[in-house]
């Protein structure tokens, strides 16, 4: 069974949030493993990534709105269900954006986190964690907030500070691919390539390139494997 069905499937939604949308990605995976939902917010602060969460998403209940996460527009314990996914090393801070879905979160409601960690990995998947970091570095050297990933323990004392009841933790360790798949390099290659051209307009380009090269040479010697993953679920 996959994590998210593992850790959704028996949640009924309601009205459910996802914080940090992005493209949706995490609407669908909601969509999809929920044991059912009403309607489905996914809000970002960024108004270009929702035009194309608008325009790749059409499913009945589903909507997007652009804003703040450490300040949203909603009432207190207006949702059923809150979640975030694959953000918390995307933001500026993360307490604040915790607390906030904590407040729009409904007495009894459940809490949804899930994020990649850097503990535990494989050498294989120490490359997606590597390259991870790199793109991070070149983000944040473009100007947008993209951190390293956080440790698996520093993920469970945020969600412990919140206070939540029956929490559940489900870990993916993802490590049973084959690290060496040639479509995953290949994607990887063009991502290496695609970073790099991003790279070119900060200072500093020769070291981003340096290191790319050598993410490159690691990613042909052994390979790649997602970074571990936990999805955390606990009630209000
Ligand atoms: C890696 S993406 C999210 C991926 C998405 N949740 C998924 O699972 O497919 C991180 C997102 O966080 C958004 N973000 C960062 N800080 C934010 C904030 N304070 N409020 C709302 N969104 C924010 C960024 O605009 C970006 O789209």
């Amino acid at each position: 069974m996959d994590i998210f069905q593992q850790a959704l499937s028996e949640i009924v939604g309601g009205r459910v949030l996802d914080v940090a949308t992005q493209r949706g990605g995490f609407v669908r995976i909601l969509s999809e493993n929920l044991l059912s939902y009403t309607e489905i917010i996914g809000i970002d602060s960024s108004e270009e990534v929702l035009e194309a969460a608008q325009h790749g998403l059409h499913l009945d209940g589903i909507r997007f709105a652009c804003m703040d996460a450490s300040r949203m527009g909603f009432e207190d314990e207006s949702f059923d269900t809150v979640a975030i996914s694959a953000s918390l090393h995307h933001l500026t801070d993360v307490v604040p954006v915790l607390w906030e879905m904590k407040r729009v979160l409904r007495k009894g409601g459940n809490l949804i986190l899930a994020e990649m960690h850097r503990d535990g990995q494989t050498e294989a998947q120490l490359t997606f964690v590597h390259l991870h970091h790199w793109v991070a570095a070149v983000d944040s050297a473009l100007g947008s907030v993209h951190n390293r990933t956080l440790a698996r323990q520093e993920i469970v004392d945020h969600v412990e500070a919140l206070e939540l009841r029956h929490v559940r933790f489900h870990d993916s360790r993802d490590s049973d691919g084959d690290p060496m798949d040639e479509s995953q390099i290949e994607r990887l290659n063009a991502l290496i390539d695609r970073t790099l051209q991003r790279a070119k307009a900060v200072s500093g380009y020769e070291r981003f390139k340096q290191r790319g090269e050598e993410l490159r040479r690691r990613l042909h010697a052994v390979g790649a494997q997602r970074e571990p993953g936990i999805v955390i679920v606990g009630e209000k």
